[in-house]
């Protein structure tokens, strides 16, 4: 892994960024610099099967935003979503239990869109990026027992992400 948090900024200016993770560790760094780059609302989802490291990449992402050590950041699998307070909000949403219908309005989803915050969605399949609001793409790749392939990708074309991240 070769990453620094300018680094972020500036790839994330050019729509893409590509990294290969060797550790668990390496992967929270990732997370932690994207959230210590982070300036205002956002919404990523993380995308990849179980086991990949999704979220592993939200723990990292929490650190940054200073959520507290305190808060172990944990897989809202049965909750659907856990709020954590850090500099910004960070609501961390496991899609994965999600029923049809009007579930993520009743979740209340547009309530934490709201908030101003960051939201974390993994299994966003479960949903689409038009009703998540998605701004960034994670997808993680299990390329060996502890090698992972992160890439992050906008979806917004000629936004300069680095003005909001
Ligand atoms: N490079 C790596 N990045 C992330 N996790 C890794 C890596 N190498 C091994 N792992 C292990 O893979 C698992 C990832 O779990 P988790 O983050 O819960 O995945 P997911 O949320 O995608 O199901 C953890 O047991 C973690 O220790
Ligand atoms: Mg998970």
């Amino acid at each position: 892994m070769k990453i620094k948090p300018s680094y972020i900024g500036e790839l994330l200016s050019a729509g893409r960024v590509v990294v290969t993770t060797e550790s668990t560790e390496e992967t929270e760094e990732v997370g932690r610099l994207m959230g210590c780059a982070v300036t205002g609302a956002l919404v990523l989802t993380l995308t990849g099967d179980l086991g990949s490291g999704k979220t592993c990449f939200a723990r990292g992402l929490a650190r940054g935003l200073d959520v507290d050590e305190a808060y172990p950041v944990t897989s809202p699998t049965y909750t659907i979503v856990n709020e954590y307070p850090g500099r910004l909000p960070l609501f961390h949403l496991d899609l994965y239990r999600l029923g049809g219908g009007d579930e993520l309005e009743e979740i209340g989803y547009r309530d934490m869109l709201q908030q101003g915050g960051v939201i974390v969605v993994e299994w966003p399949e479960r949903s689409d990026d038009e009703e998540l609001g998605t701004d960034l793409v994670v997808s993680m790749v299990e390329e060996g027992p502890d090698e992972r392939v992160i890439t992050i990708r906008c979806l917004h074309e000629n936004v300069d992400l680095t003005e909001q991240i």
